[in-house]
């Protein structure tokens, strides 16, 4: 059974998926929910499912990256994490963070990469004139949104879509992809998952 952990910086909507994928039949068990908020959504929510949660407030470290990374490595480490998974996680961890838990942490990121890593990435897909969008989960490396693809949803761009609308239908799309990577990955099958909503 591997032990996994989970970031999360708001609501925490892929990290419930992730909790409820982990309730039978499977590989991985969360063993904690850790946010960079204390008013993070997601924390109620884990709390509500019966799993661990823990705050590391990032204001404190004032833009100390590696000593923020050693302060969420010793929650980790309390709870026993084997392997994390960012959901919704908004900060960009250090090189020796990313380094330690290389090959063992996945994030979801909201499109279609190698297109538009970083932020606004629907309203960069509409502004281009995109006809599809969608989401990635791949390895986090120390490099930002670049790591190895483990999958990936494809959902249409529709005519009058706003960024809101889009948003919503690769949500739901993360929803269904993100359990099937882990499940895959924890299995020790690198085999990229694709989903298609077109
Ligand atoms: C989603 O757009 C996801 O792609 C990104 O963070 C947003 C919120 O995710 N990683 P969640 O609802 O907090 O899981």
């Amino acid at each position: 059974m591997t032990e996994v952990a989970i970031l999360i910086s708001g609501g925490g909507s892929n990290m419930v998926r992730l909790v409820e994928s982990m309730a039978q039949d499977h590989p991985g068990r969360p063993c904690l929910v850790l946010s960079n908020k204390a008013e993070a959504g997601g924390l109620a929510k884990a709390q509500s499912m019966g799993v661990e949660t823990a705050v590391v407030d990032h204001r404190p470290f004032k833009g100390d990256r590696a000593a923020f990374g050693h302060a969420v490595q010793a929650e980790l480490d309390r709870a026993g994490a084997e392997f994390v998974c960012y959901a919704g996680f908004m900060r960009i961890m250090d090189p020796g963070f990313a380094g330690a838990w290389r090959g063992r942490a996945l994030n979801i990121h909201p499109s279609l990469l190698p297109k538009y890593p970083g932020l606004n990435t629907h309203e960069r897909a509409l502004e281009a004139g995109d006809t599809e969008a969608g989401c990635t989960v791949h390895e986090v490396t120390e490099d930002l949104d670049d790591g190895p693809i483990r999958g990936q949803g494809r959902v249409p761009i529709l005519p009058g879509d706003t960024a809101k609308d889009l948003a919503a239908r690769v949500l739901g799309v993360e929803h269904q992809l993100y359990p099937k990577v882990l499940k895959r990955v924890l299995c020790g099958d690198h085999t990229p998952v694709e989903l298609n909503e077109g």
